[in-house]
């Protein structure tokens, strides 16, 4: 991990709640001994002051492109010139679309049209702003220019809503500045993940689900994403928004889960299974909605087909790696299954009282693998997906150079 990130940082702010969390990612980036500069739209002014920035920078904030102050009219220039990167947090849909389509009407836009050094984006937005197509329109296209988004977060806005799109925490978006040009450890490499639960009809209108949330699955690609990686994801009903850049199948029982995610999985590198697929479904479908008669009824289940298991038994088999939720013996029964489902990996965690897991934002878990184990504390779950994709490109590199030394 690099301590010190000694470059000339062009930090700007555009005009969003989150820009209060701007000041703090200058004192981080400092204290890591860079050189920052800030930059403020005119509707960031509005959020936060320059007087702040200026005092946490130790310059001058730039707020303005058409300055007549500026001794040759060019501070737009010159400031791009001198960044060695520029980051963007947070960045509003508004600052998004004009990057995108290329609009240079104020310092910003005019900046990043400017400027020839890596570009990162931490967007920040309610929900809705986020998921619109529009704006992932702009994501993709910013991604596809070389421009590395940091985030959104998921969980509560300041508007009250739930979902994507709050900005990332500074320490984050200071790591991942400081660490962001060796992200490269799955770079080549495709992945496949499986994620959510399963709905397993009854009628036309009632199904047998879960609790499971996606979150870790979904936080699993972006992280893969982040590392370089190719990544399909097959999921079932959630309600979040894929990391931009995955390819995403969207399924509904675990019969179609297995059959999408069996006829890609020999094609990839590494499969990690982290839907909560239903193990029984209902033996029958009615085609009508089931009226209500009898006190009592009873509701004939048949096994479902083991996706894990299938695709680590595969001939062609990807690094395959299965998560496990248990109540009690964690170790034996993770290790158990590692061992029957011919896995990799088993990442486990405790679900029940006090344990994070399922619809929770934060977890902990331990990984096995046949030769060890390693131990991940109650984490933010996107935290954890990174440990964990930093842990299985680990493996899978000393599987791969042992099979070819
Ligand atoms: C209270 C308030 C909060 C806002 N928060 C956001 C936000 O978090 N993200 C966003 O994209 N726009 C947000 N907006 C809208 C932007 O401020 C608006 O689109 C503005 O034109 C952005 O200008 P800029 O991109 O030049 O900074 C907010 C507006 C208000 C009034």
């Amino acid at each position: 991990m690099v301590s010190k990130i000694n470059k000339k940082i062009l930090l700007a702010a555009s005009g969003g709640i989150a820009a209060y969390k701007t000041a703090e990612l200058v004192r981080l980036l400092r204290k890591k001994n860079a050189e920052v500069r800030v930059v403020l739209t005119h509707a960031a002014e509005k959020f936060v002051t320059p007087l702040t920035f200026q005092a946490l920078s130790g310059h001058a904030v730039a707020t303005e492109l058409l300055d007549t102050e500026q001794e040759n009219a060019m501070g737009h220039i010159n400031l791009a010139r001198w960044a060695d990167l520029l980051i963007v947090a947070p960045a509003t849909a508004d600052i998004i679309a004009k990057f995108s389509h290329g609009l240079a009407d104020d310092l910003l836009s005019t900046l990043y049209l400017a400027a020839e050094c890596p570009v990162y984006i931490a967007p920040a937005m309610n929900q809705a702003m986020w998921n619109k197509t529009v704006t992932q329109d702009n994501i993709k296209k910013l991604q596809n220019h070389g421009v590395t988004i940091i985030g959104p977060e998921s969980g509560d806005q300041a508007c009250g809503e739930q979902g994507f799109g709050r900005m990332s925490e500074p320490e984050e978006i200071c790591n991942h500045l400081l660490t962001g040009s060796s992200s490269s450890l799955l770079q080549g490499k495709s992945v496949l993940i499986s994620a959510g639960p399963t709905r397993e009809p009854l009628d036309p209108v009632r199904y047998i689900s879960n609790r499971s949330s996606g979150k870790m699955g979904y936080a699993l690609a972006e992280a893969a994403i982040n590392q370089g990686a190719s990544v399909t994801l097959v999921s079932g009903p959630v309600s979040l928004s894929a990391p931009a850049k995955t390819n995403l199948v969207n399924v509904e029982t675990a019969q179609q889960m297995y059959e999408e995610v069996l006829q890609r999985a020999g094609l990839y590198d590494v499969y990690i299974g982290a839907a909560a697929v239903a193990d029984y479904s209902p033996d029958q479908i009615k085609e009508e909605k089931i009226k209500k008669q009898a006190d009592r009824t009873t509701i004939v289940l048949r096994k479902n087909k083991d996706i894990l298991s299938a695709v680590a038994h595969l001939k062609q088999r990807p690094f395959t790696v299965g998560f496990a939720a248990e109540t009690q013996e964690l170790e034996k029964y993770a290790r158990g299954k590692l061992e029957r489902k011919n896995l990799d990996m088993i990442a486990a965690n405790w679900v029940g009282k006090e344990s994070g897991g399922f619809e929770d934002d934060n977890n902990a878990l331990q990984v096995f693998w046949r030769q060890g184990k390693q131990n991940f504390e109650m984490m933010n779950k996107k935290r954890l997906a990174e440990k964990l994709i930093e842990l299985i490109a680990e493996k899978l590199d000393e599987k791969n150079t042992t099979k070819n030394p």
